[in-house]
């Protein structure tokens, strides 16, 4: 459960990282997780959502576009703010904060959505532990290494055994990553082409254990430590 990268990098990698996404980039690899979080969002009925590592913003167009709850989202890239602010249209909804500064949780919310960035965190219980009790909460972990991972999960025990203590989880699912993002059938052929010496992966292209042999994400929500009573 330990990443490669190992050390917990700063913001100024982040803003490395968002200043390469242009702004004419509308889909992305994690569309498929997104669309699942907008969903429990709508099923769950919260009425307010704060994202934590909001990043450029692609989930906050979603939950804008497709559900229209009140939604504030920070980071702690300043440049990640700045996207999400014109991807969105809505800059006056992004701030730059800190997880691990309390001072980010000040204001109204029902609901925390935290998507690809507990794994960047060393402390990352000790993020959560600054969520407000009872709100609901749903956040996503990888099952892949890369750059700003310390830490990945291999099997969804492992996610439940590090954070059922901060959250009581209904329910961890697995989303593997697209085979095609880009709905291309000549990025697909590709992809097929450049794998064929790689059996696992040519197998992960033709959907057979996907997730284990391409990568993806573990999906988990329930509400914040006290009990399971949501508490609104
Ligand atoms: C892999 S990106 C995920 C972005 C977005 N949540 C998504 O799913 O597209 C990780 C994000 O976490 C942010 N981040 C990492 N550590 C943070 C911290 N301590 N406080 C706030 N944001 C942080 C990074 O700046 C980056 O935008």
């Amino acid at each position: 459960m330990r990443g490669r990268t190992d050390r917990q990098l700063g913001a100024d990698f982040y803003d490395r990282m968002h200043s390469e996404i242009a702004p004419s980039v509308t889909r992305t690899r994690y569309d498929g997780l997104f669309r699942k979080i907008v969903e429990n969002i709508r099923g769950r009925g919260s009425r307010s959502v704060l994202e934590v590592g909001c990043g450029s913003g692609f989930l906050a167009k979603m939950i804008l576009q497709e559900y229209g709850c009140a939604y504030r989202g920070f980071d702690f890239s300043a440049e990640a703010v700045r996207n999400a602010g014109s991807r969105t249209g809505r800059p006056d909804l992004f701030f730059v904060g800190d997880a691990l500064d309390s001072r980010s949780y000040a204001g109204d919310y029902d609901t925390i959505v935290c998507t690809e960035v507990l794994e960047h965190v060393d402390l990352d219980l000790e993020v959560i532990q600054r969520w407000r009790d009872g709100s609901w909460c749903i956040c996503s972990v990888p099952n892949f290494d890369y750059a700003g991972h310390v830490r990945f999960f291999n099997r969804n025990e492992e996610v439940m055994a590090r954070y059922r203590g901060a959250i009581d989880i209904e329910e961890v699912v697995k989303i593997p990553r697209p085979i095609v993002p880009d709905r291309r059938i000549s990025t697909y052929l590709r992809n097929l082409r450049w794998s064929r010496n790689n059996p696992s992966e040519f197998l992960g292209f033709l959907g057979i254990q996907t997730f284990s042999r391409l990568g993806g994400w573990f999906l988990f929500f329930g509400a914040k430590g006290n009990g399971g009573k949501s508490g609104w």
